[in-house]
């Protein structure tokens, strides 16, 4: 059977069809050896455009159709976040493997039921965090893990915007379907990089603090240039900025920060600053700009100093769906049945319970 993994083409269903579900149709097209079979979303538009474009045989409203096949190898899922454990669980269930896109699921719990079905299921469950895949960070994480920084202490990592809400009362702003506000959205990203680049340390507690100033009146909303978003017609129920101070069982300390909409300096700016026992760096990404956006700091014969390295552009999200391919066709699948994905919600959940406690509290313990 691992034989058959690693050869033939594997055929992948895509739930999904907003930008993400794009993203994921668009890539897999690039990569030999896979074949997108089937796509499933609401919009009956994209999905006779998208099957023609991209040659599609089979196309479904409802994602229980596209899972109750029993052709496919693996499963995309792109669709809100309260769809992303139960898709995932059925698809784990029907022996898939599941490429989901972050977060992972909108409660520890949640994800763990997800974990333990692709464990049970034995198959792969990655989550998309495909910022790993930006040039900067490839670059920095290979710094890092030549012992470039040294023991790196405190990490400082933040995404703002001055007014990006994606689309006021669509499910994004509903705190059912998207599980919170931009910590959940773009939080979890920075607390991707964050931990990855510092070498995956336990964290142990957070103190979290939301707010919710400028959603509830109307303001700092973003229509979707990719168009409208599935709704929810409720009002705004999750908060526009959280901050958060997380810390990690070895000492070592990250203070994170996310907002859709702050009014401040920021247009969509996102980073991640570490400083280390022999060195320091930092990424600044402005407006999603690419270039001259990682800086190293350490001492050059004894001086002070700056370099900022010419960096190759990342793959993104193409990266990521190789990374998941090539897991499959391995057959080496311990270790890759959601962990990652799992601490990043255990985290986050932390962070929304200790906000709502006005206190510190234990990661995993809810309190
Ligand atoms: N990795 C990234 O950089 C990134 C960027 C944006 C969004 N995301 C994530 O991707 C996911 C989707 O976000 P989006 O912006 O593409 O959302 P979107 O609202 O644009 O698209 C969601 C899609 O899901 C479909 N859908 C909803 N319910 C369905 C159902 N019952 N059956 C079939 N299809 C259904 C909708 O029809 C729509 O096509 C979210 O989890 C979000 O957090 C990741």
């Amino acid at each position: 059977m691992a034989e058959d993994w690693a050869t033939r083409t594997l055929r992948v269903g895509i739930v999904g069809l907003g930008w993400t579900g794009w993203t994921h149709l668009k890539g897999y097209q690039q990569i030999a050896d896979v074949e997108v079979v089937a796509l499933a979303g609401f919009e009956a538009d994209r999905l006779a455009q998208y099957g023609r474009e991209f040659t599609v045989p089979d196309l479904y409203r409802d994602y229980q159709d596209l899972l109750a096949r029993d052709d496919l190898d693996a499963i995309s899922i792109c669709t809100p976040n309260q769809l992303h454990a139960p898709v995932a669980i059925a698809a784990l269930r029907g022996g898939r493997h599941v490429l989901c896109e972050k977060p992972l699921a909108r409660s520890g719990a949640e994800a763990a039921g997800m974990v333990a079905a692709a464990r049970e299921a034995g198959r792969v469950l990655h989550t998309v965090f495909n910022h790993r895949a930006r040039g900067d960070v490839m670059a920095l994480k290979h710094f890092i893990d030549e012992g470039g920084l040294g023991r790196i202490y405190h990490a400082k990592s933040s995404w703002m915007r001055r007014n990006g809400i994606p689309t006021l009362g669509s499910w994004f702003t509903n705190k059912e379907m998207a599980g919170g506000g931009p910590l959940i959205d773009l939080g979890v990203h920075m607390l991707d990089l964050a931990l990855y680049l510092t070498g995956e340390p336990e964290i142990a507690t957070v103190s979290a603090a939301t707010y919710a100033e400028l959603g509830p009146r109307g303001r700092g909303g973003r229509a979707d240039a990719f168009g409208p978003k599935h709704g929810s017609g409720s009002n705004y129920e999750v908060e526009d900025l959280a901050t958060a101070f997380l810390r990690a069982a070895d000492g070592a300390t990250i203070a994170l920060e996310a907002s859709w909409a702050v009014y401040g300096s920021a247009g969509d700016d996102f980073g991640v600053t570490l400083f280390g026992t022999e060195g320091g760096a930092e990424i600044r990404v402005v407006n999603y700009n690419q270039e001259d956006t990682l800086r190293i700091f350490i001492d050059v014969a004894g001086r002070p100093s700056e370099v900022r390295p010419q960096l190759a552009r990342g793959e993104g999200h193409l990266a990521v769906l190789r990374e998941f391919l090539a897991t499959i066709r391995s057959g080496e699948w311990a270790g890759h049945h959601g962990e990652d994905g799992l601490r990043r919600a255990q985290i986050i959940e932390a962070c929304y319970a200790s906000a709502q406690a006005g206190r510190e509290v234990v990661v995993g313990s809810g309190q």
